[in-house]
């Protein structure tokens, strides 16, 4: 018995933050949820029963004025989005035990019920406060939700609690020329009652907590300068209309989204505690519960986790979590995700192009247990995938499987590598330790590591000549044992990573992959044919995949950007900005004539034209082929904007854009009736 498995079973919940119900999951959101995944599979695996739950965050304004804009009601929508957000979380083989919403009667149960506890101790404060106020559209407006002209450096378009383009931060009512993003209409300052968490209460608290080894190194210098700057009260109300949990005894006031977001914890796992004999709430959440508690989550969500939330759940009487790991911000090519160059990859343009295993795999090779950010860079990516995952792990297997299968009728023989065997088994309480401890790039190392001994060793006995030679036959069922049973051991440690290759391979070796049984080794087994585990990456499917996110891009098809990479619970997607007259008669719309229609070769919605306007010919990719067959558009009128930069798409230069209308899908329209007007003429 190896260390690790003379201990008792723990038991132990595990989070990843609640996902915005107000957009998709991309590759940024899936750098945590991999990271949980890997960790909850690593507990499961030792024996530890380790329960990991998420739902949805579905409240706040963003999500009910995105409702109102789709036509549809709130419920409906985050319902929508409940769906899409679990088919690309199991896409990703991430397996939640409860996958719940935070709009749910449990959650406003248990909101209530900490409000009232909180307000029961003292620890709610009533005041009134002066905000800005949308007085067409009939509600306050957070700063993200105005916009206009910096005060300093006088650029337009600027939000209202910081500039883009200078830096300056300032309240909105230093804004020039201020209006509502939502409305358009001009703010004005209104007064209404807020309640308020007192934070500052629980400084002496919060303290002790942070000092408590709950928190990563980095996190707590953060706390611990948050502390020494004084905390403030926090805001916990917000006037209707909003979509969320009305405040119990104040009616027209609702609690702000991060009030009931993380509660949202409580009440996923009390949902499945109904559902699960075995899980009891009290015994993970009970003041002194002996049951370990994590929370999962990126860096610019600290603040919720590791002051608001351990306060809240110490005042009600819960117990507080017994650590928060919070992780960096990936970059993709060493920038910012970005769509214009198609490195703000969603989930499901992902698994349209390539194995979720890669990503997991690849994550997994840069996560260390600190916060700083990670380049996904997309050549290295590749490179990492094939070289390790087919190049050395898979390998071992597919140099020594075939002999087993057509020379010794699918039977292992005995193992002769003991002592090699034993250094594997032994590594497996090393990469144990990095897999605890959250540095799963020194747990891949290591596994890198014991898979070039093994190729080094089969590639040194050299079955392929030995099998030549019918004396020697007994000697490659023996290298083949060997080597097998060192691969059976790498999958083993790889499985939280690569769970669906550790099925696959279980069903090859015929039997389990068994980390805490490990040094039961397999010797006179019969093994099933193997088949190839995993395939290569290729740069055309990276490349597909960059495309297929520029398409993605709002076409002038009236679909809507998705939101920005940055916005978060109280960002809008503004409604489209005014321009003045001027700016719209730069625009130079021509009437054109299709004289080609043409599909683009690995374009999934592209279709290129060739668009005449009278004195030239333009090129112009327009994402209509859901809408259009090339054959209906040749020799058709369209009208296009003639004097749109040159753009470089992946298939060539896209030299202007047609104008179209419709919801998207087969519905684009791109067509001008055919009135007897001129290639070139100009419209309006
Ligand atoms: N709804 C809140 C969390 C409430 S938890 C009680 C929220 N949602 S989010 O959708 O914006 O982000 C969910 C998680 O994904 C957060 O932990 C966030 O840090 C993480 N990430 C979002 N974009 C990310 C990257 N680009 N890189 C890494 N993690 C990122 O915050
Ligand atoms: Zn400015």
């Amino acid at each position: 018995m190896t260390q690790a498995n003379a201990q008792s079973k723990r038991d132990i919940l595990v989070t990843s933050a609640l996902p915005y119900a107000n957009g998709p999951i991309h590759l940024g959101h899936l750098l945590e949820y991999i990271q949980t995944d890997i960790w909850v599979r690593y507990q499961n695996m030792r024996g530890n029963n380790c329960v990991y739950v998420c739902a949805d965050d579905a409240h706040g304004t963003a999500i009910m004025l995105r409702a109102e804009r789709e036509g549809i009601t709130p419920e409906a929508l985050i319902e929508r989005i409940n769906q899409e957000h679990q088919q690309d979380f199991s896409g990703f083989l991430i397996h939640f035990d409860n996958y719940y919403s935070t709009h749910s009667p449990e959650n406003r149960e248990f909101s209530s019920y900490i409000y009232e506890q909180l307000k029961k101790n003292n620890h709610i404060a009533t005041r009134n406060i002066t905000q800005s106020y949308d007085p067409e559209k009939e509600m306050f407006l957070a700063d993200r939700f105005i916009k206009g002209t910096c005060p300093k450096c006088k650029s337009e378009d600027q939000y209202g609690d910081n500039c883009e383009v200078c830096g300056a931060t300032y309240t909105p009512a230093e804004l020039i020329n201020p209006r509502s993003a939502v409305s358009g209409a001009t703010p004005i300052e209104k007064e209404s009652e807020h309640y308020f968490f007192r934070l500052p209460e629980f400084a002496d608290f919060l303290r002790e907590w942070t000092r408590s080894g709950t928190l990563q190194p980095q996190v707590a210098n953060k706390l611990a300068e948050w502390l020494d700057a004084g905390l403030q009260e926090w805001d916990i109300s917000r006037d209707a209309p909003y979509f969320g949990f009305e405040i119990p005894d104040a009616p027209g006031k609702y609690f702000y989204v991060w009030l009931d977001a993380p509660i949202g914890y409580l009440a996923s796992f009390k949902n499945l505690c109904e559902r699960r004999d075995d899980l009891d709430f009290d015994h993970f959440w009970k003041a002194d519960s002996t049951a370990e508690v994590y929370h999962f989550i990126g860096k610019d969500i600290i603040n919720f986790h590791a002051l608001f939330w351990p306060s809240m759940l110490h005042s009600a009487g819960y117990r507080t979590p017994s650590a928060v790991y919070a992780h960096g911000f990936i970059t993709v090519n060493g920038k910012k995700m970005s769509k214009s160059r198609g490195t703000f990859i969603m989930a499901r343009t992902y698994l349209d192009h390539l194995n979720p295993e890669y990503l997991r795999y690849y994550f997994a090779t840069k996560l260390t247990s600190n916060v700083d950010d990670m380049d996904l860079n997309l050549e290295d990516f590749a490179q990492r995938v094939n070289s390790d995952l087919v190049g050395k792990v898979v390998n071992i297997a597919s140099r020594t499987a075939g002999f087993v299968t057509k020379k010794f009728d699918g039977q292992l023989g005995q193992v002769t590598e003991t002592e090699k065997l034993a250094e594997f088994i032994k590594a497996g309480d090393e990469i144990a330790g990095h897999y605890e401890g959250r540095e799963f790039g020194r747990a891949m190392r290591r596994i890198m590591e014991l898979a070039d001994i093994a190729n080094q060793y089969v590639n040194d006995e050299e079955p392929w000549v030995l099998i030549k030679d019918a004396e020697r036959a007994a000697d490659v069922q023996a290298i083949s044992t060997n080597a097998l049973n060192m691969f059976r051991l790498l999958m083993t440690y790889l499985a939280p990573i690569l769970p669906a290759t550790a099925e696959a391979a279980e069903a090859f070796l015929n039997a389990r992959l068994d980390w805490n049984g490990r040094d039961r080794l397999l010797e006179n087994h019969a093994i099933n044919k193997f088949k190839p585990l995993m395939s290569r990456v290729e740069m055309k499917q990276i490349d597909a995949m960059l495309e297929a996110s520029k398409e993605e891009l709002p076409a002038a098809t009236g679909d809507r950007a998705t939101k920005p990479a940055d916005s978060r619970a109280d960002g809008v997607e503004p409604l489209a900005d005014e321009i003045d007259f001027d700016a719209f008669a730069k625009v130079d719309l021509r009437v054109a004539k299709i004289v080609k229609a043409e599909h683009v070769d690995g374009a999934d919605k592209l279709l290129r034209l060739t668009l005449d306007i009278g004195d030239n010919q333009r090129n112009v990719f327009a994402g209509i082929k859901s809408a259009y067959k090339p054959e209906e558009l040749e020799g058709r009128l369209t009208v296009m904007v003639a004097n749109l930069k040159p753009r470089k798409m992946k298939f060539g230069m896209s030299e202007g854009m047609v104008l179209a209308a419709g919801p998207g899908g087969k519905d684009i329209f791109i067509l001008s009736p055919d009135s007897g007007a001129q290639p070139g003429q100009r419209v309006m």
